[in-house]
């Protein structure tokens, strides 16, 4: 980064604190939002640590600087508190990919399941279902409900992963990420070529094929404990490339690669602090959800709350 840039980005980023103050917010940030993002937000981490860090707030607004279902879970669990989406447009396509009426005919064709939702997921399929996860307690979930046959909604890699890790019976829903889902074998044994000695950690929502070929699959806050305990000095990332950022941060004297330049994410980079600024100057992107969805919704949260 030239020291030009470094400028504008301090200039920007007093004006982030300033109306911090004026609002009386907290900022909190994905591990994969942009690096000058992530230094302005009050707490960093995975999906499970941004529900839990919000719970409970004394702040009179949540600025999430994240995509939608994240500021969703933070609105579900803090009905009080205004919360704000740092990017109008920022969601989760994987999210996208189940809505009401396949939940329903999902359910309605293993009417025996229960269902285990990933947290990428609306409010609405939350509502409908009888428990979250996210990528760091899937196999605890499953494994701690009294069910034995779980249908697994929306991630089938995930939901794969899970499968390899409880006796129960998992039927998959065909969703996926695609940033995730992008990454190849050829890919990960291209970088092993590179960099023999790398230890290979995937995030679990990428393909069974993949996940094979690591040392560990970890949610992203997963990664970055693996990498601090670790003694090894070179770690190929196979995940979203904003998490190279807290790794090296944490890490200084430890080298990360990102195993594949497409590992970008558009929705978590729409996200800057121009977007954030605007949207605290004018407090929009006000994420609500309705009340009858929110009660629902927030004891699927709590339920894996309790668990994990
Ligand atoms: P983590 O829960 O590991 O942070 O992952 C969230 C996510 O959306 C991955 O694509």
């Amino acid at each position: 980064m030239t020291d030009k840039a470094r400028a504008g980005f301090k200039e920007l980023q007093k004006e982030v604190l300033e109306l911090k103050r004026e609002l009386n917010a907290i900022i909190v940030a994905h591990n994969y939002q942009r690096p000058e993002v992530q230094d302005i937000a009050d707490f960093t981490g995975d999906s499970l640590e941004l529900a839990r860090e919000c719970v409970g707030t004394r702040a009179e607004v949540i600025v999430f600087c994240g995509v939608l279902f994240m500021a969703e879970t933070a609105a579900i669990l803090n009905p009080d508190t205004m919360v704000l989406l740092s990017h109008r447009d920022a969601g989760c396509p994987l999210a996208d990919m189940i809505d009401v009426d396949s939940l329903r005919e999902w359910k309605e064709r293993y009417p025996q399941a229960a269902v285990v939702a990933y947290v990428n997921t609306t409010a609405a399929i939350k509502a409908g279902s009888d428990i979250c996860c996210t990528s760091a307690n899937g196999a605890e979930v499953v494994n701690a409900i009294p069910d034995e046959e779980i249908l697994f909604i929306p991630d089938r890699n995930l939901g794969h992963y899970v499968s390899t890790r409880t006796d129960k019976k998992i039927v998959l829903y065909p969703g996926f990420c695609a940033t995730h889902d992008n990454l190849t074998v050829e890919e990960v044994g291209k970088a092993r070529q590179r960099y023999p000695e790398a230890r290979v950690l995937v995030h679990p929502e990428c393909r069974p094929e993949v996940i094979e070929l690591a040392d560990a699959a970890l949610s992203t806050s997963q990664m970055l404990r693996y990498a601090g305990a670790s003694n090894a000095k070179d770690f190929l990332i196979g995940t979203e490339e904003g998490m190279l950022y807290p790794l090296r941060k944490q890490n200084p004297d430890k080298e990360f690669h990102l195993i594949s330049d497409s590992l970008v994410c558009p929705d978590m980079k729409m996200t800057t602090l121009e977007t954030v600024i605007e949207t605290m100057k004018a407090r929009k992107n006000i994420v609500t959800v309705p009340e009858e969805i929110r009660v629902r919704a927030k004891r699927a949260i709590e339920r894996m709350l309790a668990i994990s």
